[in-house]
């Protein structure tokens, strides 16, 4: 039997979509796999980005969907990589990082999730604070091994509760209460 979804997460990522889907699980909502790699715009936004991602995603997949824009946002480095984390993070990646980042280290998370049923679409945004950390630990994906939360001392490579605490799990919470309001009313 097919398996029915609630909404569906677009992205060519597997490991945002394995965090999404088990975040969204945690307030009773069924998260589909969209498989999608959109042409990205260039933009200093990424409200921007994600909105004309899941525009795009929607036409293709034709039923309600989600899509996620991140940033790591360093402010001794001007805000850099901010938009453009995907790209520094296949071309210099954690090493680069590291070797750019001296005294001081704060950091920013930043995630944006676009809502697309068709019409026009919903953003929500969630920021988490934390630094960079002096080496690569643990060996989970992305920036995880470098950026450590607020208040914590691993790296989210390193902990087990990522997903309680996150950019991605602060963004989805305000989703999934305004979504599930709005499907209720
Ligand atoms: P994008 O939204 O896929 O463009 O994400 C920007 C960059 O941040 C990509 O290199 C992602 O792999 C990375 N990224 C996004 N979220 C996370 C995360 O939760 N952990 C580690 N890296 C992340």
């Amino acid at each position: 039997m097919r398996k029915s979804f609630d909404l569906y997460f677009a992205s060519s990522n597997k490991n945002k979509y394995s965090e999404a889907k088990e975040i969204l699980s945690k307030f009773k909502l069924n998260l589909g796999f969209f498989e999608f790699a959109p042409v990205e715009i260039q933009s200093n936004s990424i409200l921007e980005i994600a909105t004309k991602k899941s525009l795009d995603a929607y036409w293709s997949c034709k039923k309600p969907v989600i899509v996620e824009d991140d940033g790591l946002f360093i402010p001794a480095l001007g805000g850099f990589p901010g938009p453009y984390s995907s790209y520094v993070f296949k071309t210099i990646g954690n090493a680069g990082i590291l070797n750019l980042v001296k005294s001081k280290r704060n950091a920013e998370f930043h995630s944006v999730i676009a809502y697309c049923d068709g019409k026009k679409p919903v953003l929500f945004q969630g920021v988490i604070k934390g630094v960079i950390s002096k080496k690569q630990k643990g060996n989970d994906w992305g920036y995880d091994p470098i950026f450590i939360p607020k208040g914590k001392t691993k790296t989210y490579a390193e902990l087990d509760d990522k997903n309680t605490l996150s950019h991605r799990y602060i963004t989805l919470g305000k989703f999934a209460r305004w979504y599930k309001k709005s499907i209720n009313n």
